[in-house]
C-alpha cells in the first residue's frame, strides 16, 4: 500500500489493511461543527475499527475510576457520547453480506476531498461464487445545514446479473469504547418507521440529552420491493430495499439523514423535527444540497486557505489542519468548544482543555470574523459560576477553571493535574486580553470578560503565599505546562502568568474606572470588589518571585531545576521515546527532560515583555532538553525559533506539527486527530514564518521563506481588513480585500493598505 499519497487537496488511501484501519478512519473524519464522524464504513465490517458518531455538546457522565481517592476529585467525568449511528447501510448479494473484513476485494481507494468535504470510497469485491461487484460510496455532512448528512451508495455487478439488497438504518445500539465500566449510555426513547422515513430517538442515561437521527431514502435502479426492519429491541430502524441489477447496471441508494439533539430542539418535538428535515432534504435532492454545502466550503477556503508553493507534503498538511479545524468548530453556539480530538475519537473524553486558549483561539481570530473567537470566550464566561465552585472546593477564592470540562465541572482526576496544573487559569485570562488587543473590540472585556479576569485575579491572590525567606510571594506545589514535573515550587511560567493576570485585571479595572464609570460601578457591586482588593493584586504582582539564573541569564523553569543532571535530548536513545511509554514515572520526574513548551510558552504569551536576547538564551537552554511529547509544544518552539533566527530548526519543528496525524508521528492517530494542536501548525506559519504580531492596534510583520518553499500565502482577518499575504524569495505583498484600511508595520516603516489595495515590500536580509 502506497501511503502517504501527496495531493494538494485530497487525503488518499489506496488499499485496505485491517491493522491500519483506525488510522485511516481518523484521517478520513468529517464534521460540520454540529456533528462529526470517523471514517467508518457504511456497510458491515468485521475487521478492527472504532465506531464514532458525535453530536456537538452531547456527553454522558462516566463514573470515575481511580485507585486512590482524594478529596476534591469529581465523582463523574463527562465524556463525549458516541451517539446514534446514522451512516449504516448493510449490503447483501443474495444471502451473502458484504464485509470487507471477510470477502476478497481489490482496488480499494478512499479519498477525502478537503475542498468540498466530500468523502468517497470505491472498491471491487467478490462474492463466494467469485463474481465481482463494484462499489462507489460518497458522503458529506452539510456545512450549510449542520443537522444534515447525505450518503450515496452504488453497487454494480460486473460479471452477472444479481439480486442486491441494501439495508439503510439508524441505530441507538452503540457504546463508547472509552467508558470505564463498559456501561451503555443511550436508552431508546422513541422510534418511527413507515418505510419511507425511519427515525430513532434515544436519551443519555444520566445527563438527560435526547438525540435523534432520521432518514429518508431513494433508490435508482430496478427496485423489486422494500420492507421495514426493526431490530435490537427497536433501537435499530431501517428498510430492506431489494433491487434486481442486470450485469453492469447499478443500484444507487441515497440516504438523506437528519441528526440532532435536545441542545437545539425540545425533546418532545425532536423526532418530528428530524423527520421533517430528512424529508425536506430528500425533496431537495443530492445536487442542490451538495451545491449549498460546497459553497460554504468555498467561502471557508477563500478566507482561510494557506497556499505553499514548492512543497506538496507541506501543502497537503496545512490544508488538512485547516479543514479539520473548520469541521470541529464554527462558533455557532457558545455552549460548544473544541476537544483535543474534536469529532474524531473518544480519547481525552472530548472535553475542553486550556488548548483552546493556548492554541485554537489564534486560528479562529485570524480566519473568521471576530464573533467566532468571541464565542470561545463566552463559553468560559458562561461557566464562571462552576469555576467559582471549583475554587471553593479547593478552599480558595475567586475562580479556578477546570483542567478538562464539558459543562464547567472538572473532568480530570490526577491530583498533580486537577489540583496543581492551575496555570490553565492564566491562559483563559490571556485569551481575553489577546482577543481585545487583536480585534480592538473592548465590549466583550467590559461586559463579560472583566468578571472572568477579576475572579481569576482573586484566585491567584488567594493561591500565592508569602515567603519570609525570599521576601516575595511564591506559588508552591504546582505542575506547570511541562507535565514531566509535578508538585514543583515556583514554576516560572505559572508565577509570571499569575503576575500578568493580577496586573492586567487591575489595569482593566482602572481603565474602566476612568472611561466607563457606570460599567465600573456595576462590576464593583456585582463582584463585591473594592479598590483595596485590586490594590493588593498589584502589590502581589509587584512582588512575586520569579526564579532566574543570573549566571546563564535564563528564566528558571522552577526552583531547583539546575540541580538536575542536564543533558540534551539528542543523548537519548530514540528507542526510549516517547519517554512516558518507556521510562518509569519517577525517572521522568527526576530527569531534566521537558514534555512541552513551558518557559517558552510564557515567552510566547507575553512576547513583547522580553528582548530577543532573553528569548535566545532561554531558547538555547530549553529547546535541546524539550521532547515535544505534547502536540501543543513544537509550534510554540517553532515560533520562538523564528524570532531568534533559528530558521532551520523552526522549519523542522513546524513539520513535526504539520504532518503529526497524517504521518502518525506519535503512533496514536488511530485514537483520533490532534485537533487542538492543528491551530499550532497554522500559528507556526502566520506568527512564525510570517512573523505576525499585533502591537498597539498595528499589524507587524517580519516574514521569511522557510525550507524548500518557493512561495507561501495566507489570509488574515484583521479588524476591518481581510488580508492576503504572499511571501516570496525577495519580497512579500499584502492585498486587502476587506472593508477597511489596515496599517502594517514592517522593519522600521509603516504602510496603510486600503480596501482593494495591494502593496509589496522587499524582504530585509537577515
Ligand atoms: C498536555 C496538556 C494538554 C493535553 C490535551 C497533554 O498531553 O500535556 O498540556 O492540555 O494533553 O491536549
Amino acid at each position: 500500500m502506497a501511503y502517504p499519497v501527496y495531493d494538494e487537496w485530497k487525503i488518499i488511501q489506496e488499499g485496505l489493511e485491517s491493522e491500519k484501519n483506525r488510522f485511516f478512519e481518523s484521517i478520513m473524519s468529517q464534521g460540520n461543527g454540529m456533528m462529526g464522524l470517523r471514517g467508518n464504513f457504511e456497510e458491515s465490517y468485521s475487521g478492527d475499527r472504532l465506531k464514532g458518531t458525535y453530536y456537538a455538546g452531547v456527553y454522558y457522565n462516566d463514573k470515575t475510576r481511580v485507585g486512590w481517592w482524594k478529596n476534591g476529585y469529581p465523582a463523574y467525568f463527562s465524556k463525549v457520547l458516541n451517539s446514534i449511528d446514522f451512516i449504516g447501510i448493510r449490503v447483501f448479494i443474495g444471502e451473502e453480506e458484504l464485509d470487507l473484513g471477510r470477502l476478497r476485494h481489490e482496488g480499494f481507494r478512499r479519498e477525502l476531498d478537503m475542498k468540498t468535504g466530500l468523502l468517497t470510497r470505491s472498491f471491487i469485491f467478490r462474492d463466494s461464487n467469485s463474481s465481482r461487484f463494484e462499489v462507489n460510496v460518497c458522503r458529506f455532512l452539510s456545512l450549510a445545514a449542520p443537522e444534515l448528512a447525505v450518503i450515496r451508495y452504488r453497487v454494480r455487478p460486473l460479471d452477472c446479473e444479481a439480486e442486491i439488497t441494501l439495508l439503510p438504518f439508524v441505530s441507538a445500539e452503540v457504546r463508547n469504547e472509552d467508558a470505564n465500566y463498559d456501561e451503555k449510555f443511550l436508552r431508546l426513547e422513541a422510534f418511527e418507521n413507515d418505510g419511507a422515513l425511519c427515525a430513532v430517538q434515544a436519551k443519555t442515561v444520566n445527563t438527560g440529552f435526547s438525540v435523534c437521527a432520521a432518514f429518508a431514502w431513494e433508490l435508482r435502479g430496478v427496485q423489486t420491493g422494500y420492507e421495514q426492519v426493526s431490530q435490537e429491541q427497536d433501537a435499530l430502524q431501517g428498510v430492506r430495499v431489494c433491487a434486481h441489477c442486470g450485469k453492469g447496471r447499478e443500484a444507487v441508494l441515497t440516504k438523506y439523514i437528519a441528526a440532532g439533539s435536545s441542545r437545539s430542539h425540545e425533546s418532545g418535538s425532536l423526532c418530528g423535527a428530524m423527520r421533517g428535515l430528512a424529508a425536506g432534504a430528500h425533496a431537495k435532492g443530492w445536487d442542490a444540497l451538495f451545491a449549498e454545502h460546497a459553497e460554504k466550503w468555498r467561502a471557508v477556503w477563500e478566507n482561510g486557505d494557506v497556499v505553499i508553493t514548492g512543497d506538496i507534503a507541506a501543502q497537503q498538511a496545512i490544508r488538512f489542519n485547516i479543514f479539520q479545524l473548520n469541521c470541529t468548530y464554527t462558533g455557532a453556539d457558545s455552549g460548544l468548544n473544541i476537544g483535543p480530538k474534536g469529532f474524531t475519537g473518544e480519547k481525552y473524553g472530548g472535553g475542553t482543555y486550556w488548548d483552546t486558549e493556548a492554541c485554537c483561539l489564534y486560528f479562529y481570530l485570524g480566519t473568521q470574523q471576530s464573533g467566532v473567537a468571541r464565542q470561545l470566550l463566552m463559553y468560559r464566561y458562561l461557566q464562571l459560576g462552576k469555576a467559582r465552585e471549583n475554587a471553593a472546593k479547593l478552599g480558595l477564592r475567586g475562580a479556578l477553571y477546570p483542567m478538562v470540562t464539558m459543562n464547567g465541572e472538572e473532568c480530570h482526576n490526577e491530583w498533580e493535574i486537577t489540583f496543581e496544573e492551575i496555570h490553565r487559569n492564566a491562559a483563559i485570562a490571556h485569551a481575553v486580553g489577546y482577543y481585545t488587543q487583536y480585534t480592538g473590540d473592548r465590549s466583550y472585556l467590559e461586559e463579560y470578560g472583566i468578571d472572568v479576569l477579576a475572579e481569576i485575579a482573586r484566585f491567584w491572590a488567594s493561591r500565592v503565599s508569602y515567603s519570609d525567606d525570599k521576601r516575595a510571594y511564591v506559588i508552591l506545589g504546582v505542575t506547570g505546562p511541562n507535565e514531566y514535573e509535578n508538585n514543583v515550587n515556583n514554576n516560572w511560567y505559572t508565577n509570571r502568568m499569575a503576575q500578568w493576570c493580577l496586573s492586567y485585571a487591575a489595569g482593566c479595572l482602572r481603565r474602566m474606572a476612568r472611561d466607563k464609570k457606570m460599567l465600573y460601578a456595576q462590576v464593583l457591586l456585582r463582584l463585591g470588589l473594592t479598590e483595596a482588593e485590586t490594590g493588593r493584586w498589584e502589590e502581589i504582582a509587584g512582588n512575586i518571585y520569579l526564579p532566574y539564573d543570573a549566571i546563564r541569564g535564563i528564566h528558571l523553569q522552577q526552583d531547583g531545576y539546575l540541580d538536575k543532571e542536564l543533558m540534551p535530548a539528542s543523548r537519548l536513545d530514540p528507542s526510549e521515546l516517547p519517554l512516558n511509554r518507556h521510562w518509569s514515572w519517577d525517572r521522568i520526574l527526576r530527569s531534566c527532560f521537558i514534555k512541552q513548551a513551558d518557559v517558552l510558552q510564557g515567552l510566547w504569551f507575553l512576547n513583547d515583555d522580553f528582548t530577543v536576547e532573553e528569548k535566545r538564551r532561554d531558547y538555547d537552554f530549553y529547546e535541546p532538553m524539550t521532547l515535544h511529547e505534547s502536540s501543543l509544544s513544537a509550534c510554540i518552539h517553532s515560533i520562538l525559533a523564528c524570532e531568534v533566527g533559528e530558521r532551520g530548526r523552526a522549519y523542522e519543528l513546524y513539520l513535526r506539527t504539520a504532518r503529526l496525524d497524517l504521518d502518525d508521528v506519535n503512533r496514536d492517530t488511530g485514537d483520533g486527530l490532534h485537533i487542538t494542536s492543528m491551530s499550532g501548525t497554522w500559528m507556526s506559519i502566520v506568527y512564525g514564518f510570517g512573523g505576525v504580531r499585533v502591537r498597539d492596534g498595528v499589524l507587524c510583520m517580519n516574514p521569511f521563506l522557510p525550507g524548500c518553499w518557493r512561495e507561501y500565502a495566507f489570509s488574515l482577518v484583521f479588524r476591518k481588513g481581510l488580508l492576503r499575504i504572499t511571501v516570496g524569495q525577495s519580497g512579500f505583498s499584502v492585498k486587502n480585500t476587506g472593508d477597511g484600511p489596515v496599517t502594517i508595520k514592517y522593519g522600521s516603516g509603516t504602510a496603510d493598505i486600503g480596501p482593494n489595495e495591494q502593496k509589496t515590500f522587499c524582504l530585509e536580509v537577515l
